[in-house]
């Protein structure tokens, strides 16, 4: 490790102990990282209004706690496909992480194993999985995007199981990219890319970032270019691809990987048996983060008719806006097997590297068990919807 490295990892080291909530995580990452960055990583599509949504309906919760259990230490553990987590919070496909902290994508990898869990690495987050792979030598999920169409779906899905990836994730709510309006603000959308128009302003905002400079410049990625991004169209670091998979394309993926499959971006009972009768293993409930349709349902308020439609045939994951432990308990309360984050861990990473995203995932642990103990409930197998109080009409 050089001087330069050493010193960047002792500064992500003493600012991983001052985070302590998410909301924690979030404000660093806003003093850490040039706008441009964070609002890519905070913003949604149009009004934000399905972003808030997801947040908001976790706070409506209200829990129906017992007294006096006598429960201190309840089991947080649950299989997910086959892969036995020590707690029920996988990290979600996330791209461009290489640009929010050069320990990237496989910081991110080894920090989910170091906490008994997996990531799953987004085909844009600026690695390609071999490297991944061979870098952080944690268990991976794989998410596919295919801008280039099928056969280039093909070929990743093929160099995603010769990397020994097991679980396939294939994106069905990304046929065009959102409305991301701080993006288009900021003159990088879409593509995103930045080029003479912009490079005044943002400049600008990277000298004002000098702490993400150096360890964006430690690793020699450049902002824009051909070959430094993703493999597929765009090729610049700041692209974004737009993905119209068919539920014929996913019967023919799923044929192609013989590992297990899961459908993300599912928001209705009807979708998730198309995503099941396709030969999915798991779906997730989510609404990319309020990143693509601005008006999607709350992650939380779908979950119950997915559960509904196919909780006797397939896994049920869930994210979107969970943000604290006692979330997490609310989702699986209504069906979950798992969740997933994304901001959150993209924040403690922006915030400290690969030390930040093994904090925010401690925190969730910590707030985690003790919502779990001060409700007296005994473990993750025993949550259910009566341990909510219904909603109101
Ligand atoms: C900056 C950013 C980049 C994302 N990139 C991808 C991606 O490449 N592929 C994908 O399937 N989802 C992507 N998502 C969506 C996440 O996988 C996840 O659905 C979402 O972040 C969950 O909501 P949360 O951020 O409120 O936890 C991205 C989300 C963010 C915030």
């Amino acid at each position: 490790m050089s001087g330069l490295d050493g010193f960047l990892a002792r500064v992500d080291a003493r600012a991983a102990e001052r985070l302590h909530s998410i909301r924690d995580a979030r404000r660093a990452a806003r003093r850490r990282l040039p706008t441009v960055v964070f609002d890519y990583v905070d913003g949604a599509a149009d009004d934000e209004v399905t972003l808030r949504r997801n947040e908001d309906a976790f706070r409506a919760v209200t829990f129906r706690p017992e007294m006096a259990s006598g429960i201190v230490e309840p089991a947080l553990g649950v299989t997910v496909l086959g892969n036995a987590v020590d707690f029920p919070v996988l990290l979600a496909p996330c791209g461009l992480t290489r640009l929010i902290h050069a320990d990237g994508p496989s910081g991110v990898a080894r920090a989910a194993a170091s906490r008994g869990t997996v990531s799953v690495l987004s085909t844009v987050a600026g690695s390609p999985v071999e490297a991944v792979v061979a870098e952080s030598g944690a268990p991976l999920w794989f998410q596919l995007y295919a801008a280039g169409g099928l056969d280039e779906a093909d070929q990743l899905c093929d160099r995603a199981a010769a990397a020994g990836v097991e679980v396939l994730v294939v994106t069905v709510d990304t046929p065009t990219i959102g409305n991301r309006e701080r993006d288009v603000r900021n003159g990088v959308s879409p593509p995103l890319r930045i080029d003479a128009h912009n490079a005044v302003p943002l400049g600008v905002q990277v000298l004002a970032r000098p702490r993400w400079a150096a360890q964006l410049a430690a690793t020699g990625i450049r902002l824009s270019g051909r070959g430094a991004g993703p493999p597929g169209r765009g090729g610049g670091l700041l692209s974004s691809v737009a993905s119209p998979f068919s539920w014929d394309d996913l019967v023919h993926l799923r044929k192609r990987w013989h590992g297990s499959f899961v459908v993300k971006g599912i928001l209705s009972g009807a979708d998730a048996r198309r995503a099941v009768e396709s030969g999915a293993d798991a779906v997730i409930v989510s609404n990319h983060g309020g990143r693509q349709l601005d008006g999607a349902p709350a992650t939380l308020d779908a979950l119950p008719g997915v559960v509904a439609a196919v909780g006797g045939d397939a896994q049920v994951l869930l994210d979107g806006g969970v943000r604290r432990g006692a979330h997490v308990v609310a989702a699986l309360a209504l069906g979950a097997r798992a969740v997933l984050i994304g901001r959150p861990y993209l924040f403690g990473l922006a915030a400290a590297g690969e030390r930040g995203v093994e904090r925010v995932l401690d925190i969730l642990r910590a707030e985690m068990r003790r919502t779990m103990v001060l409700m007296g409930c005994p473990s993750v197998e025993r949550l259910g919807p009566d341990w909510l109080e219904a909603p109101r009409p």
